[in-house]
């Protein structure tokens, strides 16, 4: 196993170019692979641990993947098998994915079912809600979740749960109607920017989806879809991250290619902290011109404040002059991140799904562990601002979703090495 050494206490300063959207080409290269009946070609694809899991449960089911200069060429499955299986599916839960388009495109599926992870119970009544207002058969046993249908027959039906609209079910259930016989329906949609990619991207290939980017969608079945060529969005999160790294080392960092609407909430967040943003029409410029301030943070489904932004605003308010709170609405468990915080001197109490943060005026460097991939992205943050040596292990969580994060921060003067764990 790897970990990143990182020397704090350097200062930011120049341009950092942002990636395409993790959470968009998952959904994206599924959609190409199995709906598509030709080659499909993705272009601005992150090289990610997570894509090429995704890659490996796909190409297990018989497509072709080839990743050249950034783009993935993906030939879609030409055989009917129908199975992803445990030792694929237990590495990354998006592997969910190819449940509705399966059963859309083979009649039947059977999927290992997702287990639980580090940010709390991830269930997927809602996805299995969906297919079957559809018309599948649904069943879980012995781990596995199996869906068939001789055909998919549109309907009206409402995904709204307990937390709210679910990405995943949206983006599940939206892929498998597009081949439906019909119209479908879906109320309480997701309306994150990588569920409106996802639906461009399927237009594109000759569905027929309305309502794109709203909290109704309604899907019009077509007989089949074809490959095309995409380019997909940029990482909101992916920006996010490195605005938050920007405000904490007190840098002056330009993020580029991102836009002000995608990432509309942190922005706003950022900006009542006293973070300094100039946008323009290519990115924007992050500076921190006095102290940071205490701000309350709610998290919720798009347009609000994303949960996958909640460990790193927390690093930031770690160095706040006061009192700022964080409540988890979308991920309730999500805050193992804290105790490592507090390992490197921050002042942060957890009550519920809130978090109490006391600013102090300076951070250590310490020995710390990344148990998720939001999580380890705020402690390499949080090792550039702190004073003396951070060590972050288990980055295996950081390479799931951020593209050489040591080189691009290098870039902009961190100090961060990867060495093997016992160097
Ligand atoms: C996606 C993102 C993840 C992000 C999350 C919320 C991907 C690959 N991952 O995850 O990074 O943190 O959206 O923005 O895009 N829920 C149910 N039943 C279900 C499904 C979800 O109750 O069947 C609940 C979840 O437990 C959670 C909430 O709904 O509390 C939102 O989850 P969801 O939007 O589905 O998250 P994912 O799609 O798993």
């Amino acid at each position: 196993m790897q970990k990143l050494i990182i020397n704090g206490g350097t200062r930011l300063e120049g341009k950092i170019q942002i990636n395409g959207s993790k959470n968009a080409v998952l959904p994206i290269a599924v959609a190409a692979a199995i709906l598509g009946d030709s080659v499909s070609v993705l272009h601005n694809v992150p090289n990610l641990t997570d894509v090429k899991t995704l890659s490996a449960v796909l190409e297990g089911l018989g497509a072709s993947i080839t990743r050249k200069n950034g783009s993935l060429y993906i030939e879609p499955i030409n055989r009917m098998e129908y199975e992803a299986p445990y030792d694929l599916v237990r590495q990354m839960r998006a592997s969910i994915y190819v449940l509705g388009p399966l059963v859309a495109k083979l009649g039947r599926a059977k999927v290992s079912f997702p287990g639980g992870c580090a940010i709390g119970p991830r269930p997927v009544d809602l996805h299995i809600k969906g297919l079957e207002h559809l018309g599948a058969e649904v069943e879980v046993k012995k781990g596995y979740i199996y869906a068939q249908a001789e055909r998919l027959v549109g309907a009206e039906m409402d995904l709204l749960g307990q937390h709210g609209p679910s990405v995943g079910a949206t983006a599940n259930v939206m892929m498998a109607a597009t081949l439906a016989e019909e119209t479908t329906v879906i109320r309480g949609a997701a309306c994150e920017p990588h569920i409106s990619d996802l639906a461009r991207f399927l237009n594109a290939m000759g569905a027929d989806i309305e309502g794109i980017g709203t909290s109704t969608l309604t899907i019009h079945g077509v007989k089949q879809l074809h490959g095309t060529e995409h380019t997909v969005i940029s990482d909101d999160i992916e920006a996010g991250t490195f605005m938050v790294a920007s405000a904490v080392t007190n840098g002056d960092v330009y993020v580029e290619g991102v836009t002000a609407e995608q990432i509309h909430a942190v922005s706003e967040k950022l900006t009542e902290a006293g973070v300094q943003l100039d946008w323009d029409d290519t990115g924007v410029r992050v500076t921190t011109p006095g102290q940071l301030k205490p701000i309350d943070v709610t998290t919720a489904p798009f347009p609000g404040f994303p949960t996958d932004m909640q460990a790193q605003i927390m690093g930031l308010l770690t160095l706040a002059s006061g009192t700022s709170t964080i409540t988890e609405n979308v991920h309730t468990d999500r805050f193992i991140h804290a105790a490592e915080l507090n390992r490197m001197g921050a002042d942060i109490r957890l009550e519920g799904r809130k978090a109490i943060i006391n600013g102090v005026s300076f951070l250590s460097g310490a020995p710390v562990m990344a148990s998720d991939l939001r999580a380890g992205a705020v402690l390499v943050v949080a090792g550039m601002a702190a004073a003396g040596e951070t060590t972050v292990s288990r980055i295996y969580h950081i390479d799931r979703g951020y593209e050489a994060i040591e080189k691009k921060l290098n870039s902009i003067g961190a100090d961060i090495r990867r060495v093997n764990d016992g160097e």
